[in-house]
């Protein structure tokens, strides 16, 4: 069968049909966009479960793990149940990430509360959800948390979140683990054992273990295991010298997908076989037991298993200057060009086997000239009517979608071989001005 001249996830459920349509868990993408409305957010359920799977792998060794979804990447109701459904636990940030995972059934143990400014109602919350365990980030959060806790008369399982001095290689806007972060406490300078110390003072705080997060789309194992490398030397150090029986370590996710051809391919299993094998050794030389390991992948698990379909409204072309084909979505489903110039591939999803012979440059609809999905991307010749798919759109789109202009935020639609089903509908301009009010002196 002819191939495809366009990059795009070689995953089992995208493929390319003899006239040259985008299937996509073998539905033709024009009857997805008929059935549910354009623009639409794609999730494919078997290569996400898939990808769980993969991180749910066991390790060797005999080495104890948990795995946590990073609920920031994607999450609805639906989601926080598939989670659960595929053993991992939940990551939040919010109260509303909380709610949504304990709505979708995430037993409360098995949800994990970040953030570094978290207020006394997510902590009361958390608390009284008896969320399993929370991350404290700051100084400032330290007797915030004790306080509640103690107010509910339980211990309260926490982590320490400390900032090992790693910077991958990454976009600077998702580098978190180098000395310059807003997020947690510097390794160097000694910021880290002070908050352990601090911690170690209220005995409503257990303090369990520590956490790291270096950055995201990470494409390399190395930096991982040297953030394990610094976080294990903590690790003995609070154990052996500060008399804190810690027993947990979580490394943070973080790794990345291919957004283009040249971008390596990471693989959960054998990068966690890397990072088990490491901490093994480690812990096996310094004499230490070794901690349970936890991660908290985002990206690698519903990025690429995510395809986001648009109609084209108009297109433009400036001679020598720029083609333009504007679609009905933009940076209000997808602001991550708008933020980071991040490129996602993308193809024209009824013509996936015509020759791309012409650059084009893809604009959202928002009065706004910044309001691109991508610069320059080579397509065949494009017009009205036409429909485009981007690819490696499960992760960080939706859930940075905002009503600028008040456009309504498209559905996502969980779609596998024989069945399918609404994660979110779609937004209605009665679901946007159900928020508003009018004073009274202006009635
Ligand atoms: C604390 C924390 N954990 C996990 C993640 C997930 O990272 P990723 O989606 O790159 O795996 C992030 C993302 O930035 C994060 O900040």
């Amino acid at each position: 069968m002819e191939q495809s001249p366009y990059f795009f996830p070689r995953l089992p459920e995208i493929s390319v049909n003899p006239d040259g349509e985008l299937m996509l868990a073998g539905h033709p993408a024009h009857s997805l966009m008929e059935r549910h409305g354009s623009p639409l957010v794609v999730i494919l359920e078997d290569a996400l479960r898939r990808n769980c799977q993969a991180w749910m792998h066991p390790a060797a060794n005999g080495i104890r793990f948990r795995m946590y979804y990073a609920s920031k990447a994607l999450l609805t109701t639906g989601v926080a149940a598939l989670m659960h459904q595929e053993g991992l636990g939940i990551d939040v940030v919010s109260m509303g990430e909380m709610a949504t995972a304990l709505a979708g059934g995430v037993p409360p143990e098995m949800v994990l509360m970040h953030g570094n400014a978290k207020d006394r109602a997510e902590l009361e919350y958390a608390v009284e959800q008896r969320v399993g365990r929370i991350v404290i980030d700051n100084l400032e959060e330290i007797g915030r948390l004790a306080e509640v806790v103690q107010a509910a008369g339980i211990r309260q399982k926490v982590f320490v979140r400390v900032t090992p001095g790693i910077r991958p290689s990454t976009h600077r806007y998702v580098q978190t683990g180098q000395q310059d972060s807003k997020f947690g406490f510097n390794l160097e300078g000694g910021l880290a054992e002070q908050a352990v110390l601090q911690v170690l003072r209220h005995p409503e705080l257990e303090l369990v273990g520590l956490h790291c997060h270096i950055g995201s789309q990470v494409l390399e194992t190395e930096p991982f295991v040297a953030a394990a490398g610094r976080m294990l030397e903590f690790y003995a150090h609070v154990q052996q010298e500060l008399g804190a029986p810690l027993d947990e370590l979580n490394l943070g996710g973080g790794i990345g997908i291919r957004y283009k051809d040249s971008d390596a391919q990471m693989d959960a299993a054998s990068h966690m076989a890397r990072l088990y094998e490491f901490v093994a050794k480690w812990c096996g030389e310094h004499g230490i037991d070794c901690p349970l390991i936890c991660d908290e992948p985002g990206r690698s698990i519903i990025g690429e298993t995510g395809v986001t379909l648009y109609t084209v409204q108009s297109t433009k072309r400036i001679e020598e200057v720029r083609n333009y084909a504007s679609v009905d979505g933009g940076m209000t489903d997808n602001p991550r060009f708008a933020l980071y110039e991040a490129r996602h591939p993308v193809a024209p999803a009824m013509r996936m086997l015509d020759r791309p012979d012409q650059l084009w440059s893809v604009s959202g609809k928002c009065c706004e000239t910044g309001d691109m999905l991508i610069h320059d991307v080579e397509m065949c010749e494009l017009h009205a009517g036409d429909l485009l798919a981007f690819f490696s759109t499960g992760a960080y789109t939706w859930s940075m979608a905002s009503n600028y202009n008040r456009v309504a935020r498209p559905a996502v639609l969980l779609l596998g071989k024989d069945r399918e089903g609404l994660l979110a509908r779609r937004e209605t301009v009665e679901d946007l001005l159900s928020l508003d009010s009018v004073p009274d002196w202006l009635r």
